[in-house]
């Protein structure tokens, strides 16, 4: 069977997962569940980030004495979070796990049989919000551009990983795969980044505290993303490569050039596309604590259903572009497309099909206006707003059907014709939009009377079900 591997970031457990992160990790859940769905086998992973110095920060704050404990405590936080907004993910890696940890040791020891560990003496600007080195000409009046804090002068003897004799090898394999970094304006940049001259990058600091200690020298802890990064290999590794990396544009380039090139010397495959997608803001601000407006997403999608939200996200914003978010559009597109494109277009279907005795055949007049090629394409890469609007045209056209042929005014063959068109097209739409919108897929499929089904019975002429209405899909929300 072919696999498919999925990777959200593992993100910091010194917060709770706010709906940015949530925006990532749902449109993962979108990506593993599209490919279930094709019949492969897919790996879907995510987890938390405990080895950085933020984890010592949040245990401190939050007064545990014991980090590790404080560390539990968080990572049952994030996954209690993806229980409740129902993320299919495969496995949950902590990189406090010994699995981890003895994978980043072995890969490690890989990287330096290869010749590229050196220790050396590093003098620097540490930012830890961003758990790594800025230097002087990224900084925005002295303080980190993302954080806007000041770094930390930092001088200490460290490990170094021969970086910079990836840079050709890296441009070369960007040129050569095109689909590596998306979308182009990432590739483009960190094209530039690479080209503007890589520097050998420093990978453990000096300490036996918290973190992954080296195998040679038990004083130095490992850097944070060094460590961090291996989390693909250590709990992915039987389905390594990566078929998608999925994250936002603030942690591309560790991704796409500290990442590829710590695979490259220790011999592993490239993963095959890492896509950033944009940056969330509310309202038009920054998601920030300070600004007190970090949305949990539980709290939305109790109050609009996980799948208005999940609707939203793939509807509202280009995937790959910076968007915003909004309660006022999340509520517009739930009352105007799913409860009333959508979730009319069963409710009236199923009245109708309900109250008929007769057999129902017709003649799949609406099959031209279902376009799946290019859905399918769309999907393959990765624009699920462009497959979203294909499949709502589909909606829509079915809306314009019912509305035309008036079939409350039919009766006998025609009535029949109009209402197995529209129930079949409903069961294809109930297939289509289960990796977006699993739970009214689910809904939809039972109204129906059908039973689950795969993208292979996308093609007119199946319908077989049991029509019987059920509770309606959506709720408007005043
Ligand atoms: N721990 C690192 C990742 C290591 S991966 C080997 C990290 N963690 S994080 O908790 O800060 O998560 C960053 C990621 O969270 C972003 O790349 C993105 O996926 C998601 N987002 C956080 N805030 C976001 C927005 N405001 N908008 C969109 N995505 C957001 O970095």
């Amino acid at each position: 069977m072919q696999k498919f591997y999925v990777t959200t970031p593992i993100y910091y457990v010194n917060d709770v997962p706010h709906i940015g992160h949530a925006y990532t990790t749902i449109m993962a859940d979108v990506i593993a569940r599209w490919y279930r769905l094709k019949g492969l086998h897919v790996f879907f992973l995510t987890g938390t980030d405990e080895n950085s110095f933020k984890t010592l920060q949040g245990a401190k704050k939050f007064g545990f004495d014991d980090v590790k404990e404080y560390a539990d405590h968080m990572a049952k936080q994030w996954k209690k979070t993806w229980k409740e907004l129902g993320i299919s993910y495969d496995d949950f890696i902590r990189t406090t796990e010994p699995r981890h940890k003895k994978k980043v040791r072995e890969f490690f020891n890989k990287i330096m049989e290869n010749g590229d560990i050196y220790k050396g003496k590093y003098t620097g600007l540490y930012c830890d919000g961003c758990e790594t080195f800025l230097t002087e000409s990224e900084l925005v009046k002295g303080l980190c551009p993302l954080h806007k804090t000041p770094p930390r002068q930092v001088s200490e003897e460290n490990y170094f990983f021969r970086l910079s004799k990836y840079s050709d090898k890296l441009l070369e394999h960007i040129k050569e795969n095109p689909d590596f970094i998306l979308p182009k304006t990432r590739r483009n940049e960190v094209v530039s980044f690479i080209k503007s001259g890589l520097k050998d990058i420093s990978i453990s600091r000096p300490g036996s505290g918290w973190g992954i200690k080296l195998p040679n020298d038990e004083t130095h802890v490992f850097w944070v993303w060094f460590d961090a990064l291996i989390n693909y290999i250590s709990a992915g590794e039987k389905f390594w490569p990566a078929d998608v990396h999925l994250m936002a544009k603030d942690i591309i380039r560790f991704h796409a050039v500290i990442w590829p090139a710590m695979l490259m010397s220790a011999g592993y495959e490239l993963p095959r596309r890492i896509f950033a997608h944009g940056f969330f803001t509310i309202n038009g601000q920054k998601i920030s604590k300070s600004l007190g407006n970090a949305i949990d997403p539980v709290i939305l999608a109790k109050k609009y259903s996980i799948d208005a939200l999940r609707y939203f996200f793939v509807r509202e914003i280009p995937f790959g572009e910076d968007g915003d978010f909004s309660e006022e559009s999340l509520k517009r597109r739930l009352n105007n497309e799913l409860a009333n494109d959508l979730g009319n277009l069963l409710y009236r279907t199923l009245t109708l099909a309900e109250r008929f005795k007769g057999k129902i055949e017709g003649d799949n007049e609406l099959e031209g206006y279902l376009r799946f090629k290019k859905i399918d394409k769309y999907m393959d890469q990765l624009k699920f707003h462009k497959a979203m609007d294909e499949i709502w045209f589909f909606v829509k056209a079915c809306n314009k059907y019912i509305n035309e042929k008036e079939p409350w005014k039919l009766k006998g063959d025609e009535l029949s014709n109009v209402l197995y068109n529209l129930l079949e097209s409903l069961r294809i739409i109930s297939i289509l939009i289960d990796p977006f919108m699993p739970e009214t897929s689910k809904k939809m499929r039972e109204q129906l009377g059908i039973r689950s089904q795969d993208l292979s019975m996308i093609r007119f002429g199946e319908f077989k079900g049991k029509p019987r209405r059920g509770e309606i899909l959506f709720r408007k929300v005043e």
